[in-house]
């Protein structure tokens, strides 16, 4: 029986609640006999800032890098430390560190969910999101801090590499699923006319190699409309990293719940291991009203 070594990274507040429910369910297929799950658990997140003054390690990446994969919970305790601490100290380094370029979010509505939609019945596609660059690459700096004339830049990278090989993803995906065989691209070039511009056309490029894939486009601001008003229309939606990110929240909730929704950052050459999330927030407010975690249970076997 092939055994697979995860790493877990409960993350806080509500997050530990939820893997420990994922670990359940890891483990009860491990006693249907097809395969095993050696858990380690490491204690990253705003509780380890609050404990040692930082989210996570320095050589995080390196500490993951030899799992098979890694099981991230949310992670964040906004009024105790500032959100953006976890998210550059922990899940970023991982998700650039191990060049997880594809962020995938399935959205489908499953019978039992409250959908805000009257008819929800066939909303199924995925959303893949640029996971290592665009809005996100963390190029900007502040000058003249705290003063009245301060000044703070920030800037989107779209590399032509970036943009082929999320895409590629996304065509090759669309073929895979077998269904509509429709993928569709998220831009904003009407406006961003530099970065947005060399999306489009790399877009345009990569499509000419999958012909037997139908093809669209939508800028940011109409596809916030289409989410909501023809998502079933949609098979694989391909977009950059930030507008993936707001896309796939409001689409999360078009089918229901945010607290559903996955996501798996994936480097689909399986150089080092991907990671596996769910795409909520660390949610204190409902936080600690499910049974309590009995996390010994998962304790790596010695
Ligand atoms: C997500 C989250 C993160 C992101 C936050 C926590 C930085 O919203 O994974 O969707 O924006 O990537
Ligand atoms: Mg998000």
């Amino acid at each position: 029986m092939k055994r697979y070594r995860i790493a877990v990274v409960p993350g806080d507040n509500i997050g530990p609640e939820v893997i420990s429910a994922g670990c359940t369910v890891l483990r009860r297929l491990e006693a249907l006999g097809r395969c095993g799950f050696d858990f380690e658990t490491f204690p990253w997140g705003a509780g380890h800032y609050l404990r040692t003054g930082r989210a996570a390690p320095e050589d995080v990446v390196e500490q993951v890098r030899p799992f098979d994969a890694i099981y991230f919970g949310a992670h964040g305790d906004p009024a105790r430390v500032p959100d953006r601490i976890s998210s550059r100290e922990l899940m970023h380094p991982i998700r650039r560190g191990l060049d997880l370029y594809v962020n995938l979010r399935p959205v489908r509505f499953i019978r039992g969910m409250t959908s805000p939609l009257k008819a929800p019945e066939g909303i199924d596609f995925v959303v893949v999101r640029e996971n290592t660059e665009g809005e996100y690459a963390n190029v900007g700096g502040q000058v003249h801090a705290g003063d009245t004339h301060e000044v703070a830049m920030q800037t989107t990278v779209i590399t032509r590499r970036g943009a082929e090989r999320v895409m590629r993803y996304a065509f090759a995906l669309a073929r895979e699923r077998g269904g509509k065989r429709y993928v569709h691209c998220v831009t904003k070039s009407n406006a961003l006319a530099h970065v947005m511009e060399l999306w489009d056309r790399t877009f345009e490029a990569v499509a000419a190699d999958y012909p037997d894939v139908r093809t669209g486009k939508s800028h940011v601001d109409a596809m916030s409309m289409y989410v909501v008003t023809r998502p079933a229309s949609f098979d694989v939606v391909v977009t950059t990293n930030l507008m993936g990110d707001i896309i796939s929240d409001e689409a999360a909730a078009v089918v229901g719940s945010i607290g559903l929704a996955a996501g798996a950052n994936l480097d689909p050459t399986r150089a080092g291991p991907s990671m596996f999330e769910p795409i909520h927030g660390s949610a204190r407010d409902i936080a600690a009203r499910a049974s309590p975690i009995r996390w010994r249970r998962f304790a790596p076997r010695r």
